[in-house]
């Protein structure tokens, strides 16, 4: 029986609605293969949200994303937008997405492609074999904690605060995400925080430590996180799983992002405890290569694939995804952020085309 799915589909800005018709096609392809029926349904976020409804998250794609099985998102972002206040910037829009559907945790798997290990600007001998999952505490901390502002002090001068928070709560749910994470892959989960500094590092140190006991099959370590992105950069190898909050999470995962070559070619989920979660590249909206044709669709249509793991229970048509860009790979198919010496340069589209032939005679 034909299995249907509603999917709410967010371009967003930039590079957002040509990654994202990539992305679409290959579902649609691997739908009929897997006898999977996509209802796309297409909203507004970000710039393009603020230009077409006043808004950069307008309550119809809120609602639209809720009554939904999973929502894929390209990116948001852009200079036309840049000097609006903060509330109605487009990067509002995504964390009240996130807030809006309590995403808490966000997987950001950095993985080196055999293919790819050129690309990176590491040595081939520190990042062969990279296999990292970020997991990224998403709707609290730093992004979130009150009070939050600019005000004015009593001498007239103006003064910018925000509030890095966590409740007990809100560290034990990312935690036990993490663990059963570590569980599933090397058993090995690294907590990263400044539990040298800050207070709220300390209870999220003490946390985490505690959660350890319920999962003796994982070998719980803690790292600061100016050690962490040194570690990161010196011997990636010696991590597997990464836990840390909403502002470490959101540069560590940059960094992680970088150690694979491109983070051109990096997915990533944003769960919640129930209801959809949101599939997203780990790159921005590249405003600067916007409507030329030359932006890596392959994060994309990962995220796509994240989104049939985590989201739909179809690891089959994800792993068929996931196969179908490591042979473009294979083939010697680039975009221009993945170039190499003796490549074939692509475009988006044309790296889509490409693809989708390669799906449909695996
Ligand atoms: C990310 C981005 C966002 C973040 C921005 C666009 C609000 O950098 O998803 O990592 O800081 O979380
Ligand atoms: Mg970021």
């Amino acid at each position: 029986m034909t299995q249907k799915y509603r999917i709410t589909l967010l371009p967003g800005d930039g590079i957002g609605p040509e990654i994202m018709a990539v992305a679409v096609d290959v579902l649609q392809v691997v739908g009929k293969k897997f006898d999977l029926q996509f209802d796309f349904t297409e909203a507004l976020i970000g710039g393009a949200a603020i230009d077409g409804a006043g808004e950069p998250l307008p309550g119809a794609t809120l609602d639209t994303c809720r009554q939904s099985d999973a929502v894929l998102l390209a990116a948001i972002g852009g200079y036309k937008w840049d000097s609006l206040p903060s509330n109605m910037r487009p990067e509002a829009g995504l964390l009240g997405l996130r807030a809006g559907l309590d995403l808490f945790a966000n997987l950001r798997p950095a993985q080196i492609l055999p293919q790819l290990i050129d690309s990176s600007t590491l040595k081939r001998e520190v990042v062969e074999g990279v296999d990292i999952m970020v997991v990224r505490e998403l709707t609290g901390g730093i992004y979130f904690g009150k009070p939050k502002g600019i005000f004015a002090t009593e001498t007239g001068e103006k003064r910018g605060v925000n509030t890095m928070a966590y409740t007990e709560a809100e560290i034990d749910r990312i935690g036990r995400v993490a663990f059963e994470t570590a569980q599933k892959r090397g058993g090995k989960l690294c907590s990263v925080d400044k539990a040298n500094v800050l207070e709220v590092s300390q209870l999220w140190r003490d946390r985490m430590t505690q959660l350890a006991a319920e999962y003796p099959d994982v070998e719980l370590s803690h790292l600061y996180v100016d050690n962490a992105a040194m570690q990161l950069v010196r011997a990636p190898k010696q991590f597997d799983t990464i836990v840390t909050g909403n502002l470490f999470g959101d540069i560590l995962s940059d960094a992680a992002a970088m150690l694979t070559g491109s983070i051109g070619m990096l997915p990533s989920a944003s769960l919640g405890a129930s209801g959809p979660g949101v599939y997203e590249p780990v790159h921005g909206s590249a405003p600067d290569i916007a409507g030329q044709d030359k932006a890596n669709p392959l994060a994309q249509v990962l995220s796509a694939a994240m989104m049939l793991r985590y989201g739909l229970n179809q690891p089959g048509a994800a792993e068929h995804i996931e196969k179908g860009v490591l042979q473009v790979l294979e083939q010697g198919y680039r975009t221009g952020d993945i170039i190499s010496a003796d490549m074939n340069l692509l475009g988006c589209k044309a790296m889509g085309e490409v693809l989708i032939q390669t799906l449909e005679g695996i």
